[in-house]
């Protein structure tokens, strides 16, 4: 079968989080509900990631995780800020909505997927009056949807604006690696240092079967957290072996290679295709996916040569997601298949 490049979460188990699996489940019986070992060990190794004290919960999945850091940063007469092509507001079926008690989410455009400080400024002082849900929270995707990145000092400049208008940040990671590994800096200059209050640090698509953590910078919107967590079902009581393979992932800097790789190999499709004739890429690639316009004709001829990517994410366009899996020679087939299509596209009959 072709490799996919429908979604970074269609990739199987990566081996670091395999064997972790296998170790953790090597031990026998253990505590129930987080209070093991291997949970400890994972909230120490995030805590020493981010160079700093944080506390750090497991949850099942990326909805769960935005939904729930969302619901602690504000009221239910409260309002969240995010980009138009945000997964809250697309993907997540009304949840942060849902889990916030009617928190409305209200949506920006911005260039290239990214919100802007002017934006923000915008809606917050368009109205201040009783009669609308009042701004508590920004939402900020890094990796973005449409695979480009925000730099440390754009995120700096954005938290200037949510500090002055005291709003919270909160940063939705799914693909944080892909945005780490990209920009080269440490984590924290894209978290704490850039004024984030919490973070839903994306496990499933650096490679682990499930599970993301959100990690509390600003430990006061934690409080009670755990109570959030089991009311909404994500209190794992086997929670180890949502932990166990963070560990894995994060003893050797698996986690850092795996974004890289996806990176590069996202780099390898963009370099091969920006320049043939009837392909016009979307967005700048700055982590692990090509976002790019192709003739209709080309699209289906790779869709019936068992190539399998969406048309429908982001802003349109073909997306070309690749995972910490996805080999040279998957990309390099690809495109010698779009090449072949294209050039069936532009000869004259
Ligand atoms: C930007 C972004 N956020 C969050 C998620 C996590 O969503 P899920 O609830 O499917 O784990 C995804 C998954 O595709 C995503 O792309």
């Amino acid at each position: 079968m072709a490799q996919q490049f429908a979604s970074d979460n269609n990739a199987g188990i990566c081996p670091q989080a395999v064997d972790a699996l296998i170790r953790a489940n090597g031990e026998g019986h253990a505590p129930g509900y987080g209070d093991d070992t291997w949970t400890e060990k994972a909230c120490a190794r995030i805590r020493e990631l981010f160079e700093t004290d944080c506390d750090v919960f497991f949850v099942f999945n990326g909805t769960a995780a935005n939904s729930l850091a969302l619901a602690s940063c504000c009221q239910s007469y409260h309002s969240i800020l995010c980009h138009e092509l945000a997964h809250v507001e697309t993907d997540e079926c009304g949840a942060p909505e849902f889990f916030s008690n009617g928190t409305k989410v209200l949506l920006l455009p911005g260039e290239n997927g990214k919100l802007d400080p002017a934006g923000i400024d915008r809606v917050v002082k368009k109205r201040t009056d009783l009669h609308f849900p009042k701004p508590r929270a920004v939402s900020v995707t890094q990796a973005t949807e449409v695979g480009t990145t925000y730099a440390p000092s754009e995120l700096r400049d954005i938290w200037a604006q949510t500090k002055s208008l005291g709003l919270r940040l909160h940063m939705d990671g799914a693909r944080f690696a892909n945005a780490v590994a990209s920009l080269g800096c440490r984590p924290k200059e894209i978290t704490w240092q850039a004024g984030v209050d919490v973070l839903c640090f994306g496990g499933t698509k650096q490679g682990m079967p499930v599970g993301e953590a959100v990690v509390f910078f600003n430990r006061e919107l934690a409080r009670e957290f755990e109570w959030r967590c089991k009311q909404a079902g994500q209190l794992a009581s086997k929670m180890r072996f949502l932990s166990a393979s963070w560990v894995g992932m994060l003893r050797d800097g698996a986690w850092l290679r795996h974004a890289k790789h996806a990176n590069d190999m996202a780099a390898r499709l963009e370099a091969a295709i920006k320049d043939l004739p009837g392909v016009k890429l979307l967005f700048p690639r700055q982590a692990n996916a090509v976002f790019a316009e192709l003739p209709l004709p080309a699209i289906e001829t790779l869709k019936e040569k068992g190539w399998v990517f969406y048309t429908f994410i982001g802003a349109g366009g073909c997306r070309f997601m690749c995972s910490w899996d996805t080999q040279e020679e998957d990309v390099d087939g690809l495109v010698a298949d779009l090449r072949a299509a294209l050039a069936g596209v532009n000869s004259p009959r």
